[in-house]
């Protein structure tokens, strides 16, 4: 079945809304509300700084669709995700966050009902090239889930998981990507004396940074983080942020919060999102301080969502 036609660009307004700078003295009259326009159908104008697009791409979504059935969950999103830095994904609950981050790995494939359009790139390499092999594919990708779910394994097998599937059994280099992998996701210190035991037996916040050194372990090119504190007590989301901080810079970490101030510590870079719809992406700094649109403001103030 064809997929109906997207929203209508800016089917309210007949063109784009110019950007409204906050903080400025335009002089002008507000301009119509963005977000009210989304709400009904139409689409506006993403606002990417330019810092973005300067940035080396790890990740590029380009025009990306999706429907559910006949409902669209992602309307013409196209960002670039930079290399070697966090970027926070950010919006009210339902706008896509989750939508966009399963079609980067193409888990979205698994839902009948789903039909896209548009494309996303791996370092220059379709993702939806009816070419690309999905096992492969995701093979370059970490995801981490909401809810921590390590296998019903030990420790240790947990962490080496993606390498004893590639046929690896050394047992020198399973060691040492065990350790290198549990270090790097701040929990070698608690669980070195016990990598044996079953994993199910560690806490939350334990098991989340668990499933981290798993993904870690087999060196993605990007890592997908589907609100990884939100199931963790303050002190253990204080680690995984913590954690997040580390790989700054050495991973590519694509990460959904509605924590702001998760966002505004961890992230490099920040992209606010609404009904499916890109709003503004920048330099964290900037969407927090500063941001182009005052439907941003409102959002990371917390004055709606
Ligand atoms: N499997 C599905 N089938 C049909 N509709 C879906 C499915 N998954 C998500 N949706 C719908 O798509 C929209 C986006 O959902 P998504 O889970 O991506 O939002 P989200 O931004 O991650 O929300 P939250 O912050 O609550 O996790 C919602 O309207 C949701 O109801
Ligand atoms: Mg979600």
């Amino acid at each position: 079945m064809k997929p109906p036609s997207p929203a209508p660009i800016n089917s309210s307004a007949g063109k784009p809304a110019a950007p409204e700078k906050i903080g400025a003295a335009t002089g002008r009259q507000p301009v119509a509300d963005r977000l009210a326009t989304v709400a009904a159908g139409g689409q506006v104008p993403a606002e990417v700084h330019d810092l973005v697009r300067r940035e080396p791409a790890v990740l590029e979504i380009d025009q990306f669709n999706l429907w559910y059935g006949t409902k669209q969950a992602l309307h013409a999103v196209s960002m670039p995700i930079p290399h070697g830095k966090v970027t926070a994904l950010v919006g009210p609950s339902g706008c896509g966050k989750s939508t966009l981050l399963r079609s980067v790995n193409r888990l979205n494939d698994l839902v009948p009902s789903v039909r896209i359009s548009g494309d996303m790139r791996l370092n220059g390499d379709s993702i939806y090239d009816p070419r690309m092999d999905v096992i492969e594919l995701r093979k370059r990708m970490g995801m981490v889930f909401q809810r921590p779910n390590p296998f019903p394994m030990s420790i240790y097998e947990n962490v080496v998981y993606a390498l004893r599937i590639d046929g690896e059994s050394n047992r020198g280099v399973l060691d040492e990507v065990c350790e290198t992998s549990l270090r790097g996701a701040a929990l070698w210190d608690e669980v070195k004396d016990r990598l044996s035991d079953s994993a199910l037996g560690l806490s939350g916040g334990q098991q989340q940074r668990l499933c981290i050194a798993r993904a870690i372990a087999a060196e993605p090119e990007v890592l997908l983080l589907d609100e990884p504190c939100s199931a963790l007590d303050p002190i253990a989301t204080g680690k995984v942020e913590d954690l997040i901080q580390e790989l700054r810079g050495r991973y590519s970490v694509l990460i959904v919060t509605h924590n702001m101030q998760q966002a505004s510590r961890s992230s490099d870079y920040t992209a606010f999102m609404y009904l499916g719809r890109l709003i503004e992406y920048g330099p964290t700094p900037d969407i927090f301080t500063k941001p182009v649109l005052r439907e941003t403001e409102a959002y990371v103030t917390g004055r709606f969502g």
